[in-house]
């Protein structure tokens, strides 16, 4: 889950940056407290209001100046089903990349999935194949393709279908999609399967501060395209642009001092859009009117859901064991990762050294090495906001159950917008 190519230089992160974003979270402390006292501890809580949010910004950013624009949420990056159920009804496609993430797509009832990533299982091309009128298939090698075409021509079903480009052939990155080179003989391949529906090409790059590697790639491309033959360029129906969009608040991490803290700025998503749009329309556009699908999956739900945890154990003046461990995160996402914790119990602007470890038997059970709060006493309740990408769905069974997820939702309290109440939506399990 790390980003460990940056394209611009850390530097050191602002006071006031950090007070403007614990803010909203302390001025709400009572409703977090309130979900506590009434599902438990620890809990991840879902902001669906922040969420559906996103989705409209994000998709305004791109709608603005580009016509054909369709959004897929990236499942991986949050797979509650709730999460996708809320983005569904915006409109929004789903992009799944397992035969698991397709089922949940599938039962949400959604009508437009497509199904990118490496080394599908035969399983899978059949489930996609069996739910073909909403499931476009997104190649990811040449044996892919023979393989879906064998199965679809076996079970007489026509499917649609794209090519996974490779848009980065160094290291670990070689094993997504097919080389630009081998486009030409995907086509010719193509041509003889009267069972798959040719229509697309995708690529995706991950963990983009800025746009300027997406819209690399997209002039590549168009160079590509300008040499391919005219019926190709008539065939195709969409270019996808893949996820990868960094929310604007950009990348935290820690230094070796635990009160000063790592930022790499990203752009706001109005200027990605302005950059891909122009690259789109310079080198594709003039090419092909093809659609153009996006599939974002930190941007949208990175803000929309917090980790709530409790102290149980002060063992040291400045040590205290947490109840949820890293278990809810899957990885050991705060020992490199910069996130505030906040006590809600006790808040404070200022920030002190504190360790603040989980309840598992690892020592790399981190959450934090500081803490936004005058002291913190067993029973003081802690929040890490903003933990709704790359968490959740990455949660692991080790050691300690997992939490429940409660949805909170904003209502107008007398009159005052921005309220929030603890809403008694299903949990995840029951769906
Ligand atoms: C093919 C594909 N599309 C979209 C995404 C979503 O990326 P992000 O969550 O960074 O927007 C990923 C993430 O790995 C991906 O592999």
């Amino acid at each position: 889950m790390k980003n460990t190519a940056f394209s611009r230089s850390p530097q050191l992160m602002s006071e006031t940056f950090l007070d403007g974003f614990i803010e909203p979270y302390f001025k709400n402390r009572h409703i977090y407290m309130d979900a506590v006292r009434m599902h438990g501890s620890p809990l991840y809580i879902l902001e669906p209001d922040i969420l559906v949010n996103r989705a409209i910004q994000f998709r305004k950013a791109f709608s603005r100046s580009l016509t054909w624009v369709k959004c897929f949420f990236a499942v991986k990056s949050n797979n509650l089903p709730l999460v996708s159920r809320l983005l569904i009804k915006q409109g929004y496609g789903l992009d799944v990349s397992s035969g698991v993430e397709l089922n949940i797509a599938l039962s949400l009832g959604a009508d437009d999935i497509i199904f990118s990533g490496p080394g599908k299982t035969v399983d899978e091309l059949e489930l996609a194949l069996a739910n073909a009128s909403t499931v476009t298939v997104l190649l990811d090698s040449i044996g892919e393709l023979e393989r879906l075409a064998a199965l679809a021509r076996k079970n007489r079903i026509k499917i649609r279908a794209g090519i996974r480009l490779n848009n980065n052939p160094d290291g670990l990155w070689r094993k997504f999609g097919i080389p630009l080179d081998a486009l030409d003989m995907c086509y010719e391949m193509s041509k003889k399967e009267k069972y798959l529906d040719f229509c697309g090409l995708q690529f995706h790059s991950s963990w983009n501060l800025n746009a300027l590697k997406q819209a690399d790639f997209i002039q590549i491309l168009g160079s590509k395209l300008k040499r391919m033959p005219k019926a190709y360029l008539e065939s195709l129906k969409f270019i996808d642009i893949g996820g990868g969009y960094w929310p604007p608040q950009g990348e935290w991490l820690i230094s070796d001092q635990p009160l000063e803290h790592l930022h790499l700025p990203a752009d706001s998503i109005n200027h990605f859009a302005e950059a891909l749009v122009g690259s789109i329309r310079e080198h594709i556009l003039n090419l092909t009117d093809c659609d153009i699908y996006l599939e974002p999956g930190r941007w949208i739900c990175n803000d929309a859901m917090h980790i709530l945890i409790t102290a149980i154990d002060r063992k040291e003046e400045d040590l205290v064991i947490a109840d949820g461990g890293t278990n809810m995160v899957g990885w050991e996402r705060f020992e490199s990762d910069y996130f505030p914790v906040l006590n809600l119990s006790n808040p404070s602007n200022t920030e002190t050294p504190f360790m603040i470890l989980g309840s598992l038997c690892t020592p790399h059970d981190v959450w934090g090495y500081t803490c936004f709060g005058k002291d913190i006493q067993e029973g003081d309740i802690l929040m890490i906001p903003t933990q709704g990408a790359y968490t959740y769905s990455l949660r692991q069974h080790f050691i300690k159950p997992l939490p429940s997820v409660v949805p909170l939702r904003r209502v107008m309290v007398d009159e005052q917008p921005y309220e929030y109440s603890v809403a008694m939506m299903p949990q995840p399990e029951d769906e």
